[in-house]
């Protein structure tokens, strides 16, 4: 019986470790590798370092106390992540010394801000341009090409995943999942998705941001934002970040594209013509549009 069970053991673990050298053959996607040192060290440099003071504005403190008022005060250090990211979009990026503030203010010890900010990559670390193209290359948006959309970009920019164009005006890095999959495949620019793209249009999309940086001005003049004795300064702050800061829709009846300083900018949402993930071929349900009636709403005003 034993001499059974022995056999039996051995060719189940046998047949077994088949099973787990066969799943773990893995390719190794296309994915540009990034050095994993840059996702959690910070190493001090003139642009980045805890003698660089960082104080928010007068209008961001208003905001800050605000945030602060949504938690409990003795759990006020919940308030970690949307702080951050106030100051990131106050000092274009986050900061050894935005996160040092933050973690004056929480009263919280700075290296539970430093885990925070180096486990979430959007949190940026380091200096982004003016605008940070984040192309998902997930699965979904993988199977509809995004490794085209990628190449438009990298050839037209000239850069590669993780870096800026010279000018300071594009940073190209290349994300997981944005949760816009229906719409694949598709960009976030600053604060804005750009889906069901092309590569046609993609190059499009960039050439529209450098036309209306161009009439802006809002190309850096020689400084990186927050380079060294300039922190803070060229970055790019608040309602900036949004792609359309400034512009104007120029046809709601189109109910896309924008005009930034004269230069048509297409707005943010699939550019392939559709509302939103709407099927393409057409809407092939709720086809009768009834309209909300307040029969089943509250009458006093609460909701
Ligand atoms: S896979 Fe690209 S948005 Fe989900």
């Amino acid at each position: 019986m034993a001499s059974k069970l022995a056999s039996f053991l051995l060719r189940r673990s046998a047949s077994n470790g088949r099973v787990v050298s066969r799943h773990q053959c893995r390719r190794i996607t296309a994915t540009t590798p990034r050095a994993s040192s840059s996702l959690n060290v910070h190493r001090d440099a003139p642009n980045n370092n805890p003698s660089i003071p960082f104080k928010f504005t007068p209008q961001n403190e208003k905001l800050v106390e605000e945030i602060l008022t949504r938690y409990p005060s003795q759990y006020k250090k919940a308030a970690v992540m949307p702080l951050l990211d106030l100051g990131q979009r106050q000092h274009g990026f986050t900061s050894i010394s935005v996160m040092n503030e933050v973690a004056r203010i929480l009263e919280m010890p700075p290296m539970r801000v430093y885990e925070v900010a180096t486990f979430y990559t959007m949190y940026n670390r380091t200096p982004v341009g003016k605008y940070h193209v984040q192309c998902c290359t997930t699965t979904p948006c993988q199977l509809r090409d995004s490794d085209s959309i990628m190449k438009a970009i990298t050839s037209h920019l000239g850069v590669q995943n993780g870096e800026t164009t010279p000018d300071n005006l594009f940073t190209l890095t290349e994300v997981e999942c944005l949760g816009a999959c229906a719409n694949a495949p598709m960009v976030q620019i600053n604060d804005d998705y750009y889906e069901d793209l092309t590569a046609e249009t993609t190059v499009d999309l960039l050439k529209s941001l450098q036309a209306a940086a161009e009439q802006t001005g809002a190309h850096a003049t020689g400084s990186a934002p927050g380079l060294a004795g300039d922190a803070g300064k060229g970055a790019v702050k608040g309602a900036e970040r949004n792609v359309q800061g400034g512009g104007e829709r120029t046809s709601k009846n189109q109910g896309r594209g924008y005009s930034a300083q004269g230069v048509k900018l297409p707005s943010p949402g699939p550019l392939s013509g559709r509302t939103t993930c709407e099927p393409k071929t057409g809407l092939t349900s709720l086809l009768e549009v009834k309209e909300w009636s307040d029969a089943k709403m509250r009458q006093d005003g609460a909701l």
